[in-house]
């Protein structure tokens, strides 16, 4: 059984490498918040104007620890679950976690576009985008740092995954 879970802020690539990986890997796919999407019946952003950031953190959660995944596979986590309840753990016990490690420059450049589907980013720009993300992640960062494996998400392809994870004695 392999199950490896990606983890990190938002724009790092956990949905887009995840879905290569698993490809590449021949693996089952899971994206942690297009489960809870589908199961909600409505968009993340729609989820926290209705129910608010708490009622998520909660339903996040619980998508995680519910899914049936298959034997193998690889999910894609939202950037603030490892940050809440027992989560990192669970992920830790129950699989490899994996962080893809970036700057918060990079990450303002990549997060620029598609920030309207992310509430925490609505409506921030520039240097204020920036600021946001640096904060953020200095106060998410030693939850990402208790991943088993963390990787240089610079450009990070599935084929380097698969090598640093070959190396690995998990
Ligand atoms: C969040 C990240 C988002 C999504 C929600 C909250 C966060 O996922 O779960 O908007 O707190 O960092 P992505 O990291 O896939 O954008």
């Amino acid at each position: 059984m392999s199950r490896i879970f990606l983890i990190g802020f938002m724009g790092c690539g956990k949905t887009t490498l995840g879905r290569k990986l698993a490809t590449r890997l021949n693996y089952t796919f899971y994206d942690l918040d297009h489960l809870l999407e589908e199961q909600a019946g409505m968009s993340v952003a729609e989820y926290f104007s209705s129910f608010g950031e708490t009622a998520f953190r909660l339903a996040e959660s619980e998508v995680l620890k519910n899914t049936a995944y298959a034997e193998n596979a690889v999910i894609s986590t939202g950037g603030g679950l490892p940050c809440f309840f027992d989560n990192m753990d669970w992920m830790k016990a129950h699989g490899t976690t994996l962080y893809i490690k970036l700057s918060p420059k990079t990450l303002a450049s990549r997060l620029e576009h598609g920030k309207e589907e992310r509430p925490l980013l609505r409506h921030k720009h520039g240097d204020e985008l920036i600021a946001f993300i640096s904060d953020k992640l200095a106060e998410r960062e030693s939850y990402y740092l208790q991943a088993q494996v963390v990787a240089d998400g610079l450009s990070l392809t599935a084929e380097k995954v698969m090598e640093i994870l070959s190396k690995q004695k998990l």
